[in-house]
């Protein structure tokens, strides 16, 4: 094929047959077809869209680019749970431990944060001597013991996504469903999980804004997965409000410890539990009492034993940030808005986050909320502190906070964390 053939196919709104597809899949991966040219190709299809059949053969030949895993010689069922990014996402923490204790298997191949969402892996290493890297053995070996484990995805896995992925980064070509649905789906089927569950945002801090959008996105994404044999379900959320009351990586640690001991904010044990329970129903334990395992202490052996077998001391104390500054509310009333994205980029300021793949986080910097939408609050009451080891920051931060939150004379309307289930 000629590749300049193929990009005038999918300017002009044409379709691309599976043996096209396949090819240039494989010619990006080798480097036969130039960014320059690939890039124009990511934006025909931003622009443009792509046909059913034309998502799922990018997603096989994405698949084909690399390595897929097996779990097959595993004595229990795999589940795992994908994420689509969002403000104070800590989820995978408490969640991974808790199907785990239920005798299920849970791979979470993770990533680190890029720009205002953050990064799994990041949140873990604010644990003193935890690691990330595991080898092929010590992966099997973990997920058969203790069945949870939360390490670094290689780069064996989907290498055309990977390649793909950066070049969207820096060419506007990241908000395209059927860019996003392949990209994410490759992933997962390569890593060969028996079943998935994918908690879909949309709204502030989410990719996709729009819940249709976000809607779209979810049934493309549970039709790749369901096609290509991996049982999936999708939980659409609402990212308009940040999640829970920690928004960092040490801290984010730190409320996952307390929903495993049974506690912990409302809305991330609403959602830690939602999700448990599809995982578990798709690893055929429809009945799984998932809130005794929080309660009894279940949960928190498995984290402890998920933590130690990667050199991690669960006991440790976490980095606590050098210089704290706390905003305080302007008059009495009720707190009515406080919208996850500026709140995602205050954090990212303070050194939560990264703006460079190469830049390091600061484990300590972040935001502790201390009250959300709907709490009375009074003049002068505490609202949320700034945490970050460069007081410098703190400027920068507090702009980005300006119109983030309001105090309102009357309560504002709330809306359910989970907008609805997609099968
Ligand atoms: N996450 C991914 O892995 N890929 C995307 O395209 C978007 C989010």
């Amino acid at each position: 094929f000629d590749v300049v053939d193929l990009i005038h196919t999918k300017r002009d709104r044409g379709t691309l047959s599976t043996e096209q597809i396949s090819w240039l899949v494989d010619a990006y991966t080798r480097g036969y077809v130039a960014d320059e040219q690939m890039a124009a190709m990511a934006m025909a299809i931003f622009l443009n869209g792509m046909g059913r059949d034309e998502v799922r053969d990018l997603t096989l030949a994405m698949i084909a680019s690399g390595e897929t895993l097996s779990f097959d010689g595993l004595s229990k069922p795999t589940t795992d749970k994908h994420s689509t990014g969002g403000v104070g996402d800590k989820i995978t923490l408490p969640l991974a431990p808790l199907v785990a204790s239920f005798g299920v298997a849970v791979p979470q191949l993770s990533g680190r944060g890029l720009g205002h969402t953050g990064g799994t892996l990041d949140k873990l290493e604010s644990i003193p001597g935890w690691r990330a890297k595991l080898t092929n053995d010590e992966f099997y070996a973990q997920l058969e013991s203790i069945g949870a484990v939360v390490c670094a995805a290689g780069s064996g896995l989907a290498p055309a996504d990977g390649k793909l992925y950066a070049l969207r980064d820096i060419t506007g070509t990241v908000e395209s469903i059927p860019l996003i649905a392949s990209s994410i789906m490759s992933k997962k089927i390569a890593e060969g999980t028996a079943s998935l569950v994918l908690d879909v945002k949309f709204g502030s801090g989410a990719f996709m804004k729009d819940p249709e959008r976000s809607r779209e996105l979810a049934e493309t994404m549970v039709r790749l997965g369901t096609d290509a044999g991996v049982n999936t379900v999708a939980l659409l959320t609402n990212m308009n409000v940040p999640l829970g009351l920690a928004i960092g990586n040490a801290n984010e640690v730190r409320e996952s410890v307390e929903v495993l001991a049974g506690g912990g904010p409302a809305d991330v044990v609403e959602l830690t539990v939602a999700l448990a329970r599809e995982m578990l129903a798709l690893a055929g334990q429809p009945d799984a009492d998932v809130e005794a395992a929080l309660k009894d202490g279940r949960a928190m052996d498995t984290w402890n034993a998920m933590i130690r077998a990667q050199d991690g001391d669960p006991d440790a104390a976490l980095a606590e940030p050098k210089e704290s500054h706390t905003v305080t509310a302007e008059a009495d009333g009720i707190l009515s808005t406080q919208e996850a994205l500026p709140f995602g980029i205050a954090a990212w300021r303070l050194g939560a986050g990264r703006a460079r793949k190469e830049d390091p986080v600061h484990h300590a910097a972040g935001i502790d909320l201390h009250a959300k939408p709907g709490d009375p609050v009074t003049k002068g009451q505490p609202l949320f502190t700034l945490h970050t080891d460069e007081p410098a920051r703190f400027e920068r931060a507090l702009e980005a906070l300006e119109g983030a939150y309001s105090i309102a004379d009357t309560p504002p309307t709330l809306t359910p964390l989970i907008a609805a289930r997609i099968a």
